[in-house]
Formats: C-alpha cells, structure tokens, sequence
C-alpha cells in the first residue's frame, strides 16, 4: 500500500519509503517543531487559512520563520492531496528548526525541515456517533504552552494509552482545581443548563479550528455560549462532547466509566455535528 504513497520532503516528493530526514534533525532529537492537520473531503479542504495562520503563528511562537509563504505552502498540501490515493484525506504538515549537531542552543542559519504527507481521512463511523465516545480524565502533565501546536507530544501519547488501557478514547486533563481543560487531540464542551461552555483559549489548551467552528455554529444559532473555566460535575451539566479535524464534534457519554447525562449523545452535541457536516457538505456542493 505505502509504495503508491507520496510525501513532500524539503522540495521534493518522493515515495513514502525513500522519504526521509536527517538523523540529526532538531525535531528527531528535541522534538523541536510545529505540526498541522488539515482535513480534504473530496478535494475540498476545511478551513485551510485558518489552519495555515495557527501553523504561522505556531513557528512565530518558537522562533521558527516558516520557510515559505502561506499560499505557497497551501499549494503544496493541494499538489500532496492530488499525488496520493484518498478521496478523504488528512494531510499532515510537519515544520521542524533543521538539522545540525546535537546542541540545545540552535546555530544560525538553519534551514527548517518540512515535511507534508498525506492519509486516509479516519471518519467515525454512524455507530460510535449514535453511541458516543468514553473519556477517562487525568490531571494535566504537560507543559505550558498548549497553545503551540507542538509536535513534543508525550504527555499526549501517555494520556491515550491510558485512556486505552481503561477501553475509552480519549483522556481529558484536568487542571489542580479539577477544571476540564481538553483532551490529549481533542477540545472538550459540555451543555451545563442551556449553554455551551467550553474552556477558554490560553496557555493550557490549543485553539481547535473546529472549536472555533463549533462555537460560530453556536452563537449564528443563538445558542448562548460561556468560555469559562468547567468542572465535569457541575450542576446542571447534561452533555459533553469533544471535537477535533478528525472527528467535528462527538458526544461524549461515558467519562471514568460513569454516564454523562442520561447517557446518551445529547440534543447540543447532535446538532453542532448536524450544522458542522451540513456545512461541510454545502462546502463541496
Ligand atoms: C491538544 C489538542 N487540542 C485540540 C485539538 C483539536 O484541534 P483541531 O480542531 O484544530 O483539529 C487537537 C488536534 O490535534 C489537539 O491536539
């Protein structure tokens, strides 16, 4: 399957297998780099500006100037859509500081190292909406720059294989005072009375392009929305949903093995997705 794969290596596209990086590169060794992940249905892409602008200001935030401009860079997240086989596809875009000898302080002049591939789009199927998706949640271990899409994502790959090993899919952190702040991939709400409410944008969570999305689909609906600071058993919570490129929003309706609300996928969640696809359909039409 991988030899009809194409990636984008640093000016060139080459199959899958023979694409590589230096061994040196600073993001092999210090995980020193930016990543992205932009969505294309059916050679449309959701939000790409958007997600280009969070990856300009992702390398701006670790000094990194991106090698290119955002509209060159977007024709080439097209051409690696079109070079490989997914009607549905996930490109993944990874900007790293370059290579050079192992040292932490980097030296002048580095050239960064980008990297752009693309995968099948993993859409979740109709059963696990209807069903919703479990959470696990875990106090916050990572650093304090959430904001930066960072590709350091240990405490991320910790939290799912937790989440795992519990049988849910994901993990939601929890600040000291126990406030849900997002999960390891994803940006968490609840419906608390009638009210979306999700955490607000800061150093402790990443500002989700379908959490934007989400929460214009809400207000242009006149649904009243709160980003403020949430505990997962406040009064009045009814609902919790997650959202993420990969999955727009999804219920979620077990968190540490207790149902959320009566249990199932709730009547916010179920709309904001409806809206989101709706959306995503009209975008293709
Ligand atoms: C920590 C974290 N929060 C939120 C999200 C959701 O962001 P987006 O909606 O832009 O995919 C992600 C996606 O990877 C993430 O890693």
């Amino acid at each position: 399957m991988s030899e009809s794969l194409i990636a984008y290596v640093n000016g060139e596209f080459l199959p899958m297998e023979s694409a590589t990086v230096h061994i040196e590169d600073r993001g092999f060794q210090f995980a020193d780099g930016i990543y992205e992940v932009v969505a294309c249905f059916n050679g449309f892409f959701l939000d790409i500006e958007p997600h280009l602008e969070r990856l300009d200001r992702s390398c701006r935030e670790i000094n990194i100037i991106l090698p290119m401009s955002q509209a060159a860079l977007s024709d080439l997240v097209q051409e690696v859509y079109k070079r490989n086989p997914f009607r549905n596809a996930m490109i993944y875009i990874q900007i790293t500081r370059g290579a050079s000898a192992r040292t932490h302080l980097p030296p002048p002049g580095l050239v960064p190292t980008v990297v752009i591939t693309s995968r099948q789009l993993p859409i979740p199927p109709d059963t696990k909406v209807a069903q919703g998706a479990s959470a696990i949640t875990l106090q916050d271990i990572r650093w304090k720059r959430c904001d930066i899409k960072s590709i350091a994502l240990l405490a991320s790959v910790l939290g799912k294989q937790e989440a795992a090993s519990r049988g849910a899919e994901e993990a939601i952190w929890l600040d000291e005072q126990g406030h849900a702040l997002e999960g390891c991939s994803t940006n968490i709400f609840a419906t608390i009375g009638d009210t979306l409410v999700t955490h607000p944008l800061d150093h402790q969570v990443l500002g989700g392009i379908t959490r934007s999305m989400a929460l214009k689909a809400a207000k242009a609906c006149n649904i009243p929305v709160e980003e403020r600071a949430w505990r997962l058993d406040e009064p009045g919570l009814s609902e919790c949903m997650m959202s993420s490129t990969t999955n727009a929003i999804m219920p979620i309706t077990l968190v540490n093995g207790q149902a959320v609300g009566d249990g199932l996928p709730g009547p916010m969640a179920m709309q904001l997705r409806s809206w989101m696809l709706a959306d995503m359909e009209a975008m293709q039409a």
